[in-house]
């Protein structure tokens, strides 16, 4: 069959492994820059428009949409729905994905464990934000952040107080969360396809970093998951309603806490802490549902 893998970086390692493994199982492979699609709408007659050439006859999409191009990434996705084409992860589940307020909602009311957590729309009263969250230490996250870059741990209510009254002066905006000290520096990424764990890891942050990102100078190990995060896993990703999803989780005393449902999770750091295929497993997925 053909499938497309939407990216916008065929040299990225993802990219390449989910192009080597659907050709190792004989299909055709076309890697398609969202960014640089053209969407046909007419009545009744979706299409779209890659380097001049309509694609059709295509099978199956697997999205790998970066943060930064979602709302158009979303419509290349949709428009492939319109097509009756299978996709790995549906627009619907991927927009829901890139909402962290919305994320943690839906996973709240699934009965999902997670870390207590305040959102607020700049609010200039830091001190009832800083309680809310169960009062320092508290973890600041940028809204915007990723890799680990503008999480801070605020040790105590003064650090706390002034970190968010300067971002809030910036506009940026932020939420805190409870501190879950137990997790010692370490989370969990447990890769989901099709509703079955099929790899996780440990990435454990450096010396005196509380923060386990790879980015951060991490280390990820294999780990077997205890049936409590197993289902958890599993529950977040039926929750967002992702086909494939990458979740992150802290281990607390309390049991497993999601901390973030990822849909287009990377396969360089789990592949090779697992030694498995997950690329191929994508492929069989989408074998599986795709005519
Ligand atoms: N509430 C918390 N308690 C303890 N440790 C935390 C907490 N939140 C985050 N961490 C640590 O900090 C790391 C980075 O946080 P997080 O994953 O939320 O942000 P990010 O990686 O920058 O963003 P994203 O995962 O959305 O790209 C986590 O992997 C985890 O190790
Ligand atoms: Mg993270």
């Amino acid at each position: 069959m053909k499938i497309v893998i939407l990216s916008q970086n065929p040299n990225l390692y993802s990219t390449n492994r989910l192009v080597e493994a659907g050709k190792k199982k004989g299909h055709e492979m076309l890697v398609v820059d969202h960014g640089k699609c053209d969407l046909v709408i007419e009545k009744k007659k979706p299409g779209l428009i890659y380097q001049g050439q309509e694609i059709t006859g295509v099978s199956g999409v697997i999205p790998r949409i970066g943060a930064s191009i979602t709302f158009y990434g979303t419509a290349v996705v949709r428009q492939f729905e319109m097509m009756k084409v299978f996709t790995a992860v549906e627009s619907q589940a991927l927009v829901r994905s890139r909402d962290k307020l919305r994320s943690l909602q839906i996973l709240s009311r699934a009965g999902l464990g997670l870390p207590k957590t305040v959102f607020s729309n700049y609010s200039r009263d830091v001190g009832t934000i800083i309680d809310n969250a169960g009062g320092a230490p508290v973890v600041i996250k940028l809204l915007e952040g990723t890799q680990g870059l503008g999480v801070v741990l605020a040790d105590n209510r003064n650090s706390a107080e002034s970190i968010l009254e300067a971002f809030n002066g910036l506009k940026a905006r932020v939420i805190v969360q409870e501190f879950i000290k137990e997790a010692k520096g370490a989370d969990i990424r447990a890769f989901v396809i099709d509703g079955v764990v099929v790899g996780a890891m440990k990435r454990q942050g450096k010396e005196g970093e509380f923060r386990s990102n790879l980015h951060r100078g991490g280390s990820a190990n294999i780990i077997e998951l205890t049936d409590e995060e197993e289902n958890a896993a599993i529950k977040a990703a039926r929750a967002m309603g992702l086909g494939v999803a990458g979740v992150d989780m802290l281990q607390s005393a309390r049991g497993p806490l999601i901390l973030e449902v990822n849909s287009s999770p990377g396969l360089e750091g789990i592949e090779a802490a697992t030694g498995k295929d997950i690329a191929g497993l994508m492929i069989k997925y989408v074998e599986r549902h795709a005519e």
